[in-house]
Order: structure tokens, then C-alpha cells, then sequence
């Protein structure tokens, strides 16, 4: 009898060939059986659209859209060639391009709700940074690689819009936007959103004016100005070159409060409308000023942001991301070798290479920090999680010896930054992970 012949999924990007031998296995199972890194932010549910891929080739070997992934090309307009791997199956052949590589690119995809060649109105926080001379700065000391400095700083104050749910506007010069709840989400939640990455801003500044700038005797000093308001979002211009567009009087009065920081030598400033947005009590205030801005008939009462009352666990993560996985392979060696010696028995239900696992299982935790900012998507993907933890063989005693490796591996990485609070925060959010995971276990 000859051999049956499985359709074979081809990865561009990495040209990875790989056998389709469950036909009830959808695209991105596939995926995951054979580790490939794709991410679903949602767990295969057909809402988050991460899991997006394009089809370069064997487009009629795939199942039709369901009606989920219907609904969602129609409201994305999306070309026939996109399509969602948790929602398909292959007959044949196929080769195709995963769309979305990492966590950081998924804020983008909120572009795709802003209406085309008209303007809509919208709820959204505005932040306005301007880092004070910094251009100038780097560029008169010629000791700095200058593409590597403008670099750094761009990641350095993107991160932080990028981790709390926020859109990069623009920049300009040495000045960035970013826009939060371009897609909905409610009031509180994009405020909050907007401070917390303003004060993740403020803190990365911090750590380079005293970890990578002492030696030069640099100091950056940053202004951020927040302000909530309905503004006109579209996507605008010459019909072949059309650009996101946001305008209204919110906006320049963002642009304003930042400047504010100057007059009383401030470093974040949110308006009454952000401060009112979320219960009292929620920030630290520090003075609070009352101005009137050009064109204003009212005075503007502004407040100094200082912090979050209470511990924000989100920020406390976002804070530590870059100390702990400072080097992803050290920590799953690390973790892998704990969770070994605590339980021997675990090591044989690793069936495959164990350094594209520990790849995996540090990519799943980051995308994890960053779906905190989504919550919504957060509980369905870790239903699924879950439930091909069990199908692993993986059962509810071990998860806590899971936890407790990550913990201590976690302590260790962070050294120096270790801090109670920390620690606190890290515990806080793997138990609740874990927990929702071992509903799936047996
Ligand atoms: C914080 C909780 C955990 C996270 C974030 C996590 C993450 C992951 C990820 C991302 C994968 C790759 C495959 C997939 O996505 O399904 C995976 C596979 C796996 N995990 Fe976990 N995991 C966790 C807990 C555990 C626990 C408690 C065990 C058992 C000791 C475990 C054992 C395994 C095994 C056996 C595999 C499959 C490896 C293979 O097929 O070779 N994981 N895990
Ligand atoms: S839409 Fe496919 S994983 Fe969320």
C-alpha cells in the first residue's frame, strides 16, 4: 500500500517545512506541535487576530473563513490572502508568512479599526515626551555612535507605550506620541495606561542618566504632558500616501501641558480630565498648577504626576522585563534545571528540543506582561495553555514546583534589582497564571 502523503505547511521567513499529519489540527496547532513561534494572544478563539497569517501559496488548499474570522476580515478588511491559522485547516499544500512576530507589534493592529479617508471621533488619552536636548546632546559629543544613542532612545521611551496598550503616534524630533484606547477601552483604563507608561518612561530615562550617562557626565531630563479628550482619528491624506491623522484641541493641549513642564520645572503633568478619570486616590500627586493656555477662555488646573498610590503591578513588571530576561537562554537553563531537580519525574514529559522550549516559555511570559495591558484575550489564552498542558501529561502538583523554580529564578536574575515589591508583584501574577492553567489539569 503506498505510504499517504500529509500536506506539508511551508514557514516562509524561516523556511521551515513541516508535516500536517492531524487533519483536525487547525494552522496554528500545527505550529505549536512543532515550535514554531506563533503568536494567540487569545488561545485560538478567533478574536484576538494575532495568530494571523498570509498565504503565499495554496490559498484554495484551506478551509473557508469561519464565521468569527468572516466577521473579522470584513471589519479589518483584509485581503483574501490574510487569514487566521486558529481558524483553518489545511487539505494541501500551503506556504505561509506569519504576520505578527512579536508581542510589541500587537498595539499596531488597533490601526486597522481607524476609519479610512474619513475622520472619526474617539476617546483617547494623549502623551506628549519631549526629551529636553537630547539630539543635541549626542550629537556634540562624539564619543556616542550616534545611530546606536537615537536607537536606545527611541526604544527607550516607545517600551513603555508599547507595553501599556498604547499606539505610537509619532516623532518628532525629540519629542514622541502616543495615543491610548484608539480602539475603545474605557476611560479609566486609558488613563491609567497613559500614566503608567509615562512613569515607565520616566524611570527607563532614570536608569540610562545613572547607569549608561554617568561616565559622560550627561543628565537627560524629560517633560510628558497627558490629556484625555475626544479627538478626530482617521486615516488622511493624498489618496496614495495616506497617514494616520488625529486632531482636536485635546491634542494641542497635550502638546501644551508638556511644554508646562518647562515653566515650572516638572517632569509629568497629567490635566484635570485624566485626573478625574480615575477614582481619587489612584495617583500620587505632587503641586498642582492652574494655568490658561492659548485660545482657552477657562484656566487649566494641572497636576504633578509623581506616581500610583498603591502598588501597580504592571508597572512593577514592565520595570523588571529587561533585567530578567537580560539573557532568555541563561533563564530557562536556569528554571529548567530547578524544576528537573525538584521533580525528576517532569523531565520525561519534554519530548522535544529543549532549547526551542525554553524560547518559548520565556516568549510566552513576556507576551504574557504584555497581554496584561489587553486583559481581555488574557483568560482564553491561557485556557488553551492550559489544556495542552494537560494533554502534556502535566498535572496539578506541578505547578507549584513550576512557580517556585520561577520565582527563585527570577530573584536570581533580577540581583541587585531585587526588591520586595518586585518579587511581590512577579508571585502575584504567576500564581494567578498557574491557577488558571491548572483549571485544565488533572
Ligand atoms: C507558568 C506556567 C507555564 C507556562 C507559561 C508554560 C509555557 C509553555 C509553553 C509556551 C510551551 C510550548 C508549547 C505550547 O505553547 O503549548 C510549553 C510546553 C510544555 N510545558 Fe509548559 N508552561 C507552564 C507550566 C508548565 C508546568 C507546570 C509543566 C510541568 C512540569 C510544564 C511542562 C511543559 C511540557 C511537558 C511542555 C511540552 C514540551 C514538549 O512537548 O516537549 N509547563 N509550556
Ligand atoms: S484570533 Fe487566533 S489566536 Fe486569537
Amino acid at each position: 500500500m503506498p505510504a499517504i502523503r500529509h500536506p506539508v505547511i511551508t514557514y516562509s521567513g524561516i523556511g521551515q517545512k513541516v508535516e500536517y499529519d492531524d487533519p483536525d489540527s487547525t494552522l496554528l496547532d500545527c505550529s505549536i506541535a512543532n515550535q514554531i513561534p506563533h503568536l494567540h494572544e487569545c488561545g485560538g478563539n478567533g478574536r484576538c487576530s494575532t495568530c494571523r497569517i498570509r498565504v503565499l501559496e495554496g490559498a484554495s488548499n484551506l478551509s473557508h473563513r469561519t464565521q468569527k474570522e468572516q466577521q473579522m476580515a470584513e471589519f479589518r478588511r483584509w485581503d483574501p490572502s490574510v487569514r487566521l491559522a486558529c481558524q483553518c485547516f489545511a487539505k494541501g499544500d500551503v506556504t505561509i508568512e506569519r504576520l505578527v512576530w512579536t508581542s510589541s507589534e500587537i498595539n499596531k493592529l488597533q490601526l486597522e479599526t481607524v476609519p479610512d479617508g474619513v475622520a472619526e471621533e474617539r476617546a483617547i488619552a494623549i502623551l506628549f515626551c519631549d526629551i529636553r536636548n537630547f539630539t543635541k546632546m549626542a550629537v556634540e559629543n562624539n564619543t556616542f555612535d550616534m545611530a546606536h544613542v537615537l536607537n536606545r532612545f527611541y526604544t527607550i521611551i516607545g517600551d513603555p507605550i508599547l507595553l501599556n496598550n498604547g499606539v505610537i503616534y509619532q516623532y518628532i524630533g525629540d519629542e514622541i506620541v502616543g495615543l491610548f484606547g484608539i480602539s475603545g477601552g474605557t476611560r479609566e483604563k486609558n488613563c491609567r495606561d497613559a500614566a503608567r507608561a509615562a512613569l515607565g518612561m520616566y524611570y527607563a530615562i532614570e536608569q540610562l542618566n545613572h547607569m549608561e550617562l554617568v561616565d559622560f557626565d550627561l543628565e537627560i531630563k524629560t517633560g510628558i504632558g497627558i490629556n484625555f479628550g475626544r479627538a478626530f482619528i482617521g486615516h488622511l491624506g493624498h489618496p496614495k500616501h495616506k497617514q494616520l491623522a488625529v486632531v482636536g484641541d485635546p491634542i494641542n493641549t497635550a502638546s501644551r501641558i508638556q511644554n508646562f513642564n518647562k515653566e515650572v520645572n516638572s517632569r509629568i503633568l497629567i490635566s484635570q480630565s485624566v485626573y478625574k478619570s480615575v477614582p481619587e486616590g489612584t495617583f500620587k500627586i505632587g503641586n498642582e498648577y492652574k494655568t490658561r493656555f492659548a485660545g482657552h477662555e477657562h484656566e487649566s488646573q494641572l497636576y504633578e504626576l509623581k506616581g500610583f498610590q498603591e502598588m501597580d503591578i504592571q508597572l512593577e513588571l514592565q520595570h523588571s522585563l529587561d533585567y530578567i530576561f537580560s539573557n532568555k537562554e541563561r533563564f530557562a537553563d536556569k528554571f529548567y534545571q530547578r524544576v528537573f531537580e525538584k521533580a525528576p519525574e517532569v523531565r520525561a514529559l519534554f519530548k522535544k528540543n529543549m532549547k526551542d522550549q525554553g524560547r518559548l516559555l520565556t516568549h510566552m511570559l513576556g507576551g504574557i506582561v504584555y497581554s496584561m495591558s489587553r486583559p481581555e484575550h488574557l483568560e482564553s489564552g491561557l485556557a488553551f495553555l492550559g489544556k495542552s498542558h494537560a494533554r502534556y501529561g502535566v498535572t496539578r502538583e506541578h505547578y507549584p514546583v513550576v512557580l517556585s523554580s520561577m520565582m527563585e529564578t527570577i530573584e536570581e536574575e533580577l540581583g541587585d534589582h531585587s526588591r520586595p515589591y518586585l518579587l511581590k508583584a512577579w508571585n502575584q501574577v504567576l500564581i494567578y497564571v498557574t491557577d488558571e492553567m491548572k483549571k485544565y489539569a488533572s
